[in-house]
């Protein structure tokens, strides 16, 4: 039987230089779309695909992120006091158990590979998670969920996968695909950030994966070879080669890449027009917005 996956790292050590002078002292993953930070879109997918632990990589500069989980008795007292119920539910959901949090430390900004790297004593011998916070997916049933089914059919290494445009494909790892069964393709391959001509297909990789123990052990050993950026990418090619599959998913719903300003944007209409609560007064807003635009005002 193929181990449960109850494992789940966030690799949030990024610098988040796309949207400086912001991230000079917020990090990125507590940006807010709507009302909640983008690190609450990421916990609440990760719970819903049932994971138990959540391990956070951070880095200097990241202490928002790590106060943001804890409980607020002041608040909390204060929203009591005035019943404002809802208010109060909310905040609760905010919450983590005690010790289902942990947090490492990538001391310097080594890649996505090193990250990952960096929660392995926490990890152990087990398949666990990776999501990516920067990449918000919209969808009736969370992507990371979806990707659970897949692993249990399919069991292996499951890297969530959507096609993109062929001009696109320089700005993610590309899949090579050996056999495509429809929502998921069996891989033969993979390229980090291929230009348009040398991309084996448009099918990319994006933030959600579900990995094998052995991908610590390729990143371990990339560790000790290679200076610079260590790519997550190499470390679960090397799998395919080991003879470990690698299966792609292509995952139902609608991913904002919100570590871009042009995406954070896209996902604050999205997600602002998906609330009961502001839907009517923003889409009057749109609406006449792009009236004007079209009148060329
Ligand atoms: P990005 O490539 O988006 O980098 O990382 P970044 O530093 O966050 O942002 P920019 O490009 O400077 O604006 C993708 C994910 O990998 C994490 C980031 O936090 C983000 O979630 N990451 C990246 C790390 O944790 N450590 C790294 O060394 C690099």
């Amino acid at each position: 039987m193929k181990r449960k996956v109850t494992k789940a790292v966030f690799p949030v050590a990024g610098l988040g230089t796309r949207f400086l002078p912001a991230t000079k002292s917020i990090p990125k993953e507590i940006m807010t779309l709507v009302d909640r930070p983008l690190i609450q879109y990421a916990i609440d997918e990760a719970r819903a695909a049932g994971i138990e632990e959540f391990i956070f990589v951070t880095a200097r500069g990241k202490s928002a992120l790590e106060d943001y989980f804890d409980e607020s008795p002041e608040l909390e007292t204060s929203l009591k006091k005035s019943g404002k119920t809802t208010l109060l539910e909310t905040l609760r959901q905010t919450y983590m158990d005690s010790g289902a949090i942990a947090y490492v430390r990538q001391n310097r900004a080594m890649g996505l590979g090193h990250a990952v790297w960096c929660a392995r004593r926490l990890v152990g011998a087990e398949p666990f998670a990776v999501i990516l916070t920067d990449d918000v997916i919209a969808a009736e049933k969370p992507c990371l969920q979806q990707m659970m089914e897949a692993y249990e059919e399919t069991g292996g290494n499951v890297v969530a996968a959507m096609e993109v445009a062929p001009e696109r494909t320089s700005s993610y790892g590309v899949l090579d695909i050996a056999e495509d069964m429809g929502a998921i393709v069996r891989v033969k391959g993979m390229v980090e950030k291929p230009k348009m001509e040398d991309a084996p297909s448009n099918l990319a990789v994006i933030g959600r994966y579900i990995l094998l123990p052995s991908v610590m052990q390729n990143l371990h050993r990339a560790k000790a070879g290679a200076g610079g950026e260590i790519q997550l990418t190499d470390a679960i090619a090397e799998e395919i080669t080991a003879g470990n599959p690698v299966f792609g998913f292509r995952f139902h719903g609608q991913r904002f890449d919100c570590g871009s300003k042009a995406g954070f944007l896209q996902a604050t209409v999205a997600y602002g027009l998906a609330r009961g609560d502001l839907h009517d007064e923003f889409a009057q807003y749109l609406g006449d917005t792009v009236a004007m635009l079209k009148a060329g005002h």
